[in-house]
């Protein structure tokens, strides 16, 4: 595995694979990686020639008082496991490469119709924060395809429209989400959790899938199913951001058109904020 920092060579190195007729996936990272970055890679490595994979902790997506500094960073475990997974290259550029005007001064993308709703509403600025890393990624990395995890659904769904409205020529392509035994979505995030607050955890995707049984039933009205998910998780001590049934394309609440529908949920349990969704 190559393992290179500067965009200006990143662009060098794919202009000859795509020269020699390679095909190239992509998948971006902010590092720390688990098994669902792991799965991401290597459905990425069944899809093309040449597998390239990003670690940028992207201060544009993190809110002034957010986990910027404090986000975990592992970068000789990440590249050993890389390593192993036959990723071809890794791009780790800095902070100053991405952003060499600052954060302040640099060209924004953002997605108007699905940034500001949901974790948009609690996270301002967030999804205009990885909506522009993820262009500037896809851009220089020109790839194929690129995979991101449905677990982030919001921000999947965010991708895949800021793709087609820029016309974009990747692919992107949604992989399902990889859970622990017990059923909590894996998330570089999940390290914040306490040792009880872990034993909690997984009450937020047994909490989803009692909420898409009842919606399933069709015994009860999405107001209803929501409130009934927000009092299980404030019993079970989290401090849920929101709840919520949508439309599975447009993420707003399902109308006449909706062909799939998703439950939303993002949730406080002590420090850390974990998101989850299912489908219905
Ligand atoms: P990060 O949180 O590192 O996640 C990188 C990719 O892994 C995302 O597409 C995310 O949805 C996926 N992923 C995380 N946990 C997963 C799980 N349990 N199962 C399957 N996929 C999972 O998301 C980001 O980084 C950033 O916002 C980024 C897109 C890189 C832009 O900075």
């Amino acid at each position: 595995m190559k393992s290179i920092a500067s965009p200006a060579e990143l662009r060098q190195i794919l202009k000859e694979w795509r020269r020699d007729g390679q095909r190239v996936a992509f998948v971006p990272t902010m590092g720390n990686l688990h098994a669902g970055h792991g799965h991401l890679v290597r459905e990425a490595g069944k899809r093309a020639d040449r597998v390239v994979v990003s670690i940028f902790v992207n201060p544009l997506q993190f809110g002034p008082k957010e986990d910027f500094d404090r986000y975990p960073r592992t970068p000789g475990e990440d590249a050993a496991l890389l390593e192993s997974l036959n990723v071809d290259l890794l791009f780790s550029p800095s902070v100053a490469d991405m952003y060499p005007r600052g954060r302040d001064s640099s060209t924004l993308v953002d997605v108007p119709d699905l940034s500001g709703i949901l974790c948009g509403e609690f996270r301002p600025g967030h999804f205009v924060g990885v909506a522009t890393v993820v262009a500037m990624l896809l851009d220089l990395v020109q790839a194929d395809c690129a995979l991101f995890g449905e677990k982030d659904f919001q921000q999947l769904t965010i991708i895949r429209r800021m793709a087609e409205d820029l016309l974009m020529p990747t692919e992107i392509i949604g992989v399902p989400t990889i859970r622990e035994a017990d059923g909590l979505a894996m998330s570089s995030r999940n390290r914040y959790l306490t040792a009880t607050e872990r034993v909690i955890a997984p009450q937020l995707y047994a909490t989803l899938s009692i909420a898409r049984n009842a919606l399933l039933s069709g015994k009860a009205d999405y107001a209803t199913i929501e409130a009934q998910g927000r009092t299980i998780l404030a019993s079970h001590g989290f401090r849920p951001d929101y709840f919520t049934v949508r439309d599975a394309v447009t993420l707003q609440v399902p109308g006449p058109d909706t062909v799939d529908r998703v439950i939303l949920v993002a949730a406080w349990l002590g420090r850390a904020r974990l998101l989850d969704n299912v489908r219905v």
